[in-house]
């Protein structure tokens, strides 16, 4: 089973994967958790890349195609033989990110994201994307907030960007709301677990079996 979670900067994906992890653990699963961009030694050094804040000249077009380097390489070497050996799979950001991000964020051509994303994949999809549901000015102020100086070039954007990004999601929900789990990611996390919890159990029966 493979699950992405998506949701603005600040939304708490990190945290809400470790504790989702640990209970699956707890009811037996093999579990796997990984994040984009990064998760292979690759994916890291593009992942430097990406967010270094000396990169200034990057090209928006060029960013696109190293999230998707990235991807392409964390399929191949991770997920995908994760999923045959029966793991589950938590990746922190998937193919979704360069849709709302690259595509509605940055106003790359959609279609044209399709298909890189499709190249990128070999066709990969989560079976569910949760995603964690905060206003982006609320995100924004979350990140700011964090202690640990994690401050990159991707995170140097106007109120507006994240505004887009959050519209872009709304409709992918919309077009596709079988494929997608709103968790109000607002609350106190333990909380917003138990809402991610039912929402597994509600989504995938398959899964939740062993919950
Ligand atoms: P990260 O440090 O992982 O932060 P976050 O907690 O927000 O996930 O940074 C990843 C950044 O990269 C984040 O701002 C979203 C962005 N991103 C894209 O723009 N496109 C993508 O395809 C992916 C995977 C991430």
């Amino acid at each position: 089973m493979f699950i992405s979670f998506e949701g603005s900067d600040g939304s708490g994906k990190t945290t809400q994967i470790q504790l989702l992890a640990d209970h699956l653990r707890a009811a037996g699963r093999s579990v796997l958790t990984t994040r984009e961009p990064g998760g292979t030694r690759i994916g890291d050094g593009i992942r430097q890349l990406l967010l270094d804040l000396a990169h200034t000249e990057m090209h928006a077009r060029a960013e696109t195609l190293l999230f998707n380097a990235a991807r392409a390489q964390i399929v191949a070497e991770v997920i995908r033989p994760a999923l045959a050996a029966r793991i589950t799979v938590l990746c922190d950001r998937f193919a979704d990110s360069t849709l709302a991000y690259q595509g509605y964020g940055h106003q790359q051509e959609i279609a044209e994201l399709e298909r890189l994303i499709a190249y990128a994949t070999g066709g990969l999809r989560p079976h569910l994307a949760i995603y964690l549901d905060i206003p982006p000015a609320e995100g924004i102020r979350r990140n700011r907030g964090r202690a640990d100086g994690d401050w990159n070039r991707l995170d140097a954007q106007e109120l507006s960007f994240y505004q887009r990004v959050e519209t872009g999601y709304r409709q992918l929900i919309a077009q596709e709301p079988e494929r997608w789990a709103v968790v109000d990611a607002t609350r106190p996390r333990d909380e917003v677990h138990h809402d991610v919890v039912q929402a597994l159990q509600r989504k995938l029966p398959a899964l939740s079996q062993s919950l």
